[in-house]
């Protein structure tokens, strides 16, 4: 995090029209630095996300002796080490904002002879640790966390470590992660059990860098003592940050975008069901696979939408697009009803409420529940929205801010460069009225 506090001033502009290339998936990203620098070889990365986020991923690899050059913006070249070759850091680990970081880093770290200590910025130090220090300990780690299981985590080195038959408790791919990568290091078979599948970027990457892996949607199986052998990967562009645009499109009159060649993974797009059963016009062209992955172009146009209902069965595939979704759902006919979605309260802020709190500052009605919320849709009104340092809350309400009859003023938007460097260019590009305040 940039440590300024910025705001923005937004208002409804054109209507959105062109075409717009988000930048890489921030989930591949992660995961092909971490497995880059523990395979043997050379691992080139393209159409990596230059984001705070990733770029603090990377450079806790180099304080972990890693070298990673940057040919040019959107690529790395990681010299991998080898599974034992990390070195210890004398000082601690920063993840910066990034929960998916810190989350697969104590799984990576938790095998290594060294003692580490990861650290984060406000939002992350207050992020739920728990969920990974409690399957790590029965696999054998040793990890410490603050009051309340937020970090810094203190991990101890030199444990042997052994794998588990483990149940998550909650849908969630950086718990699923963790213990993947701990199983590299440990004794016998890991085995993860989900309660809804989520993405499996992590279980289809260590396939690609040749480590033997059994998984289908909700299991996922591994041992320990094999090697990653070096592949190069190709980061397919975000749909989380497609998200934006998509729901921008489709509630100002007038638009046309062309979104091209997103990540289309079926565990990210959640939000395409959900916008599509509110009446979006939403088409898929070019179809394609890169690196392993489905992508497509989508084009969307503005379409009336309607209320809906969204509970777990939907909830998983589409976990960081709810900001968005509630902005459709403020300008759709009808009431939406979010359920099941009491994961929205521990991401990078509470994304219930601060969702709650941001529209309803401009004029939306919105009854909180504890697992989602009902939002009522009415006229957006100008006003001001604090987005509590959350990079998607703050996206969301630019493109609330599309369709409102005033000025919105957002507040505390320097955390957008953890996922969505450009976001300001590529919007105002296509339409959007969008001032630095
Ligand atoms: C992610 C998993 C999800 C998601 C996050 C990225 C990942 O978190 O919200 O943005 O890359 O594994 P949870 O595992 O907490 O659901």
């Amino acid at each position: 995090m940039s440590g300024v506090r910025q705001d923005w001033i937004a208002r409804a502009g054109q209507p959105l029209r062109g075409n717009v290339r988000v930048p890489g998936d921030k989930s591949v990203s992660h995961r092909a630095v971490m497995l880059g620098a523990l395979a043997e070889g050379t691992t080139h990365v393209r159409g990596f996300l230059e984001g705070e986020d990733t770029r603090a991923t990377a450079k806790v690899f180099e304080q972990l002796g890693v070298r990673i050059e940057t040919p040019s913006a959107s690529e790395r070249i990681v010299h991998g080490v080898g599974l034992h070759g990390l070195r210890a850091s004398a000082s601690p680990l920063d993840c910066g904002n990034a929960g998916t970081g810190m989350r697969l880093l104590a799984g990576v770290l938790a095998g290594q002879s060294f003692d580490s200590t990861l650290i984060g910025d406000a939002s992350l130090s207050k992020r739920p640790m728990r969920r990974v220090i409690e399957p790590l300990s029965r696999m054998g780690a040793v990890i410490e966390s603050e009051e309340g299981g937020v970090p810094p985590l203190r991990i101890r080195g030199g444990r042997a470590l052994h794998g588990i038959d483990y149940t998550l408790p909650v849908a969630s791919a950086q718990v699923k992660s963790a213990l993947l990568l701990a199983g590299l290091y440990a004794q016998g078979e890991t085995v993860v059990h989900e309660p809804h599948p989520t993405r499996d970027y992590t279980e289809r990457m260590l396939a690609a860098f040749g480590w033997p892996i059994e998984f289908s949607p909700g299991h996922a199986r591994l041992s320990g003592g094999h090697r990653l052998q070096a592949t190069d990967v190709n980061v397919p562009a975000d749909f989380s940050s497609a998200a934006f645009f998509l729901v921008a499109a489709s509630i100002v009159p007038g638009s046309e975008l062309r979104l091209e060649a997103v990540g289309m993974n079926p565990r990210r797009t959640g939000l395409l069901t959900a916008l599509r059963r509110m009446g979006a016009d939403i088409r898929e062209e070019n179809a394609t696979e890169q690196g392993g992955e489905p992508v497509a172009d989508l084009i969307v146009r503005h379409a009336p939408l309607h209320g809906i209902e969204v509970d777990g069965e939907l909830a998983p595939d589409m976990i960081d697009e709810f900001p968005a979704l509630f902005v459709a759902a403020a300008c759709a006919d009808g009431a939406t009803t979010v359920r099941d979605a009491a994961e929205l309260r521990v991401k990078e802020s509470d994304r219930i409420a601060t969702m709650a709190q941001g529209l309803r500052a401009l004029g939306v009605e919105v009854e909180e529940h504890p697992d989602g919320a009902t939002i009522v849709p009415g006229p957006i009104g100008g006003g001001t929205v604090d987005s509590h340092g959350d990079h998607r809350i703050a996206m969301s309400f630019v493109m609330a801010a599309q369709r409102a009859e005033g000025d919105v003023r957002i507040g505390d938007i320097a955390n957008v460069a953890t996922s969505f460097p450009g976001f300001e260019t590529l919007a105002r590009g296509c339409g959007a009225a969008l001032d630095v305040a």
